[in-house]
Formats: structure tokens, sequence, C-alpha cells
């Protein structure tokens, strides 16, 4: 690249001499937010020979007191790290890097480097110099921390004792410490719903999290996919008939899949509670199951609710959004559920989409490939 500015527009025009060009480049370089220093291989230790005053105002240390040095007086005595290694292979190998590690201030203050290295070659190919590019990334760094830290409050202090106090909540519903009168049953009955609907939330909120950071994974293996179809049923039985609508399922000609179960569990789930949740009483919500082609599984959740406007619907799948609507708003839910489903499926490989007419229901579907 370098002796080769024709990439530059008009380069040769507003650079007219050596010169100019030279100031050009080290008043840009002086001017850079980001610490930049420049060092030396062919001498020994690969010193530094440049360093600008943004590494000077990052790292505290005044060009005369560094130059010459090798730039690993930056981490003190904390030198067990994989990123130092990964940079010594790297200059090793005279190939760029860029990566993240702990340095210290002249104050000795912690400081997160994301840095940039890269070989700076002459004309003839030949690597004469390396630039270095330090990136403060301190506070990026302690605001994933504290972000962690909330994900981890939310699993631990939140989520733990609110399962107990919803086991509690169902074992007295259920009778298991003893009969209870029905003033008192309705009572643990809001208390059940509300955990429930808490517990989901969190749960959403988790599974979320561990999407957006990759780390979901999924369980794979061969099942016949009407078992899921059952299972959605038997749980959303109550749910269904406390709001008067009929839960059925219709399965046509199919052959098995191999997909998560628990987690197309989890998406039909969503979708049929969705759909029991938006139907007016005495309505069906039909779980279909079929397979289009013999390579193909396609599930789907009907119902004969509100029906979805056109132009709400691509807000369906997206997190947080919940469609523009009081009535919508009303009925609760995470606004996670459908962006949680559409994550799942994608990572089976599948699509998820929905058809509906306002005011004639609507058909959420998904299709899985074997
Ligand atoms: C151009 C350049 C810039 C560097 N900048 C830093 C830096 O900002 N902080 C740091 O800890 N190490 C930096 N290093 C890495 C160290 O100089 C050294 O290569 C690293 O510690 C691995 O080698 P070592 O195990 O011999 O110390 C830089 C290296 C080069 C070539």
């Amino acid at each position: 690249m370098q002796g080769d500015h024709k990439h530059i527009r008009n380069f040769d025009e507003f650079v007219k001499g050596k010169d100019e060009q030279l100031q050009l480049l080290f008043r840009a370089v002086e001017c850079a937010r980001n610490g930049i220093v420049i060092t030396d291989p062919s001498r020994t230790d690969n010193p530094i020979i440049y360093s600008n005053p943004a590494f000077s105002a990052l790292t505290g240390y005044a060009p005369e007191q560094i130059i010459g040095r090798n730039c690993r007086f930056l981490q003190r005595d904390d030198r067990e790290q994989a990123a130092v290694r990964e940079i010594k292979e790297a200059v090793l190998k005279e190939i760029p890097i860029t990566t993240v590690l702990r340095n210290y201030k002249r104050n000795g203050t912690l400081f997160w480097n994301e840095l940039t290295i890269s070989p700076v070659k002459n004309d003839s190919g030949q690597i004469v110099n390396f630039i270095g590019i330090q990136n403060d990334i301190t506070s990026r760094i302690d605001s994933e921390r504290r972000v962690q830290e909330f994900y981890s409050v939310i699993s631990h202090e939140l989520r733990t004792p609110l399962s107990s106090i919803h086991g509690a909540l169902t074992a007295i519903e259920e009778c298991s410490a003893g009969r209870i009168n029905s003033q008192v049953m309705r009572l643990v009955r809001i208390g059940v719903d509300n955990s429930t609907r808490l517990m989901r939330l969190i749960n959403d909120i988790l599974d979320w999290k561990k999407l957006e950071a990759g780390k979901f994974k999924l369980n794979l293996r061969e099942f016949d996919p009407a078992d899921p179809v059952e299972s959605v049923i038997n749980e959303l039985r109550i749910a269904a008939e406390s709001k008067q609508v009929t839960l059925t399922s219709e399965i046509m000609p199919h052959h098995n899949v191999v997909a998560d179960q628990d987690r197309i569990i989890q998406v039909l789930n969503n979708l049929a509670a969705n759909a029991i949740k938006f139907s007016a009483p005495g309505s069906l919500v039909k779980i279909r199951v079929e397979a289009p082609s013999s390579d193909t599984i396609r599930f789907a959740v009907i119902d004969s609710g509100p029906g979805i406007a056109s132009d709400q619907m691509e807000k369906l799948f997206v997190r947080f959004q919940q469609l523009d609507s009081s009535d919508t708003r009303k009925k609760g839910g995470s606004g996670l559920g459908l962006a949680i489903s559409k994550a799942i499926v994608e990572l089976h490989g599948g699509n998820i989409g929905v058809t509906s007419t306002l005011g004639d229901g609507s058909k959420f579907w998904f299709e899985i490939f074997s």
C-alpha cells in the first residue's frame, strides 16, 4: 500500500511536494484521538521511535520517557494475558493484529487497551516498522461488566427466590398442604398467575441474552413433530379454558424431524399463548403440523382473533416491540416472545412468518428443514 496513493482521490493535487505530504501525515497523526506509536524492529527489542500526543494523554507518559523502550512497559507485572502471547506471535510472524489487553497508566490506573498493530512496509515490500493504535475502551468494558452483573442478579437473586414462591403457591393451589377455602384460593390463584408471568418474563430476558451472546445451544434429536403439539395443548389447556377458547390440533401426514424438541415446544407455546390471549371467548385456536415436502415440517398456529394490520407486521418479530394499540398492551407480555421464537427457528436454519387479515384472524407459522 505504501508508495501507492492512487486510491486517495485528488491526492496528487492536494499534496504537491514531499514536504507537504510529510507535514500532512505528521499533522494527521499528531491530531488523531487514538494513541499512535511507531516502533523499529531493526533495533534490539523493537523500541518505540515515535508516539503521538494522544498516546501521552492516554498513558500519562511524555515521549521522552518512552522513546527507545518496548511498549510492554504498559503491562507492568500483569503479563499473564492471552493477548500478550497473541501479540508476540503476530509481531514475530509480521502480521496485523487487533486485540484487547489490560494496561496501566503512569499513575498506576488500569485501562483496557484495544490495540491494533500493523506492519509497515517499504516500497520493496520489506517490513521496516510497526504502527500501534491504542483505543481506551475501559468505559465500554465497565458497562459490559455492569450489564453482566445485572443479568446475574436477575438469574440468581430474582429467578431463584421467585421460583420457590411460585412452587409454594402452586403447592397451596393444588391443596398439597390441605384444603383451603375459596376466598384464600382466589388470592392464591392471583399469586400463581402473576408469579408465572414474572417467571416467563425473566426466562425470556435470560434467553434473549443467551441468544444475543451466541450462547444458546440446541439439543438436536429426532422426534415426531406431533409430540410437541400435544404437549403444548396440555400446557395451555387451563389458560385456554379460562378464556373459553377451544385449543385443538390438526395433525396432517408428516414425518419425523431433527430439532431441539424443548425449544420447538417453547416456540409453539409462545405462538399459541399469544393466539389464546388475543382470541374472543367461544373462538378456536388450532395448532397444525404438516409436511409440505419430504424434508420440511411446517407448524402453524391459526386463530380467529382481531388480526394484524399489514403495516404492523414487520414490528412483530422485533424485540421489545409490542404492537401499537392500547388493547395489545393490556394483554401484557415481555415483548420478547416473538423475537426469541424467530431466533430459535433461525438457529434451526428454519423460517418463521405470519399471514393475517385485519378482523379475520392470524396464522403464525414456522418451518424446519431436515
Ligand atoms: C507497534 C506496537 C505497539 C504496541 N503497543 C502496545 C501497547 O500499547 N500496550 C502493550 O501492552 N503492548 C504493546 N505492544 C506489544 C509489546 O511491545 C510486545 O510486543 C508484547 O508485550 C509481546 O512481547 P513480549 O512477550 O516480548 O513482551 C506493542 C507492540 C508493537 C509492535
